[in-house]
């Protein structure tokens, strides 16, 4: 595996694969790595001949007060980790090398905001915008034909696929499943943020959401009931401030009144320092049986 820093050192190695005519698979992440990533670069390297992973925490997608500074980071464990899942280059770059002129100098930015002004956007009302542009510049920069994104954060790929239909970018943008640890718990680097307690408790957001889908599935339409049957299961937890649950479709991210097997279930939960979010896909999930909180018979 190949580490580069600078945008020109890379664009001439792709360049220069490209024109050998081999295809060329980016996975964007801001480092940290652990299993859910590595899951998306094994995607690539089956995929593509080249895999480039990219590691930087992008300031412009963080607001003033949240975790930019503290944003955990292992520069070296990543590189042997994404080497050993089937990188072929790992691309680095300085904040420096990312906006020369620092991040409030950069005038130009990429949003959706008909995708971006729900759930995550309600408490994070800049951070779509941030995404996208840094996405963008990536894109622009490696030229993928394919790049991987998780499930795990559905809003995240929803509106970086429309912005790359949008403004036909020659990618194909693809989900990966989440990667979870074996009680449930959806794998992220921000877990490290959570007390012993916490972990311990954190697990509540998968069962609630899987609660939410075996409403979904013994017959319950009325999204509101299902809301009312996630909330009630996150409420079971001590420690955990619920932010918000949703019913949505998953192609426009809107909250629909009347779920169904295409809908999907969405949380997020504040537990001390450690904002988790959490979704699945009513048909696809593994429900968990009978529903509390429901009067009806399932
Ligand atoms: P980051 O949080 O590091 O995540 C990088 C990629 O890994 C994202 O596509 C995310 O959805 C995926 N991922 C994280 N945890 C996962 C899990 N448990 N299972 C499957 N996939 C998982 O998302 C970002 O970085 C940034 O916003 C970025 C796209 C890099 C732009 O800065």
């Amino acid at each position: 595996m190949k580490r580069v820093a600078t945008i020109s050192e890379l664009r001439d190695e792709l360049d220069t694969a490209r024109r050998a005519g081999r295809t060329v698979g980016l996975v964007p992440t801001m480092g940290y790595l652990h299993d859910g990533h590595l899951s998306l670069v094994r995607a690539a390297s089956e995929e593509c001949d080249v895999v480039v992973v990219t590691i930087f925490v992008n300031p412009l997608q963080f607001a003033p007060g949240e975790d930019l500074d503290t944003y955990p980071r292992d520069p070296e464990g990543d590189a042997e980790k994404a080497s050993s899942a089937g990188a072929t280059v790992l691309f680095g770059p300085s904040l420096d090398e990312m906006y020369p002129e620092g991040r409030d100098a950069v005038l130009t930015g990429v949003e959706v905001p008909a995708l971006s002004s729900v759930m995550e956007g309600v408490s994070r009302r800049t951070h779509f915008g941030g995404v996208c542009t840094v996405v963008a510049k990536l894109f622009n920069i490696v030229g993928p034909s394919r790049a991987y994104f998780g499930e795990k954060d559905f809003q995240q790929l929803a509106i970086v696929r429309r912005m790359a239909e949008d403004l036909s970018f020659p990618v194909q943008v693809i989900g990966c499943p989440i990667v979870r640890e074996d009680d449930g718990l959806a794998m992220s680097s921000r877990n490290v943020y959570l007390t012993d307690d916490e972990r311990a408790v954190a697990p509540v957001l998968q069962r609630a959401l899987r609660l939410g889908a075996s409403a979904v599935r013994t017959g319950t339409t009325n999204a509101d009931e299902v809301r009312t049957v996630m909330r009630g299961e996150l409420e079971t937890a001590p420690l955990g401030e619920v932010d918000y649950v949703e019913v949505a479709d998953p192609r426009t991210l809107q909250p629909l009144r009347h779920a169904d097997e295409r809908s999907r279930l969405f949380a997020a939960v504040r537990f001390g320092r450690a904002r988790l979010i959490d979704n699945v896909s009513v048909a696809e999930v593994e429900p968990l049986g009978p529903v509390p909180f429901l009067d009806r018979p399932a």
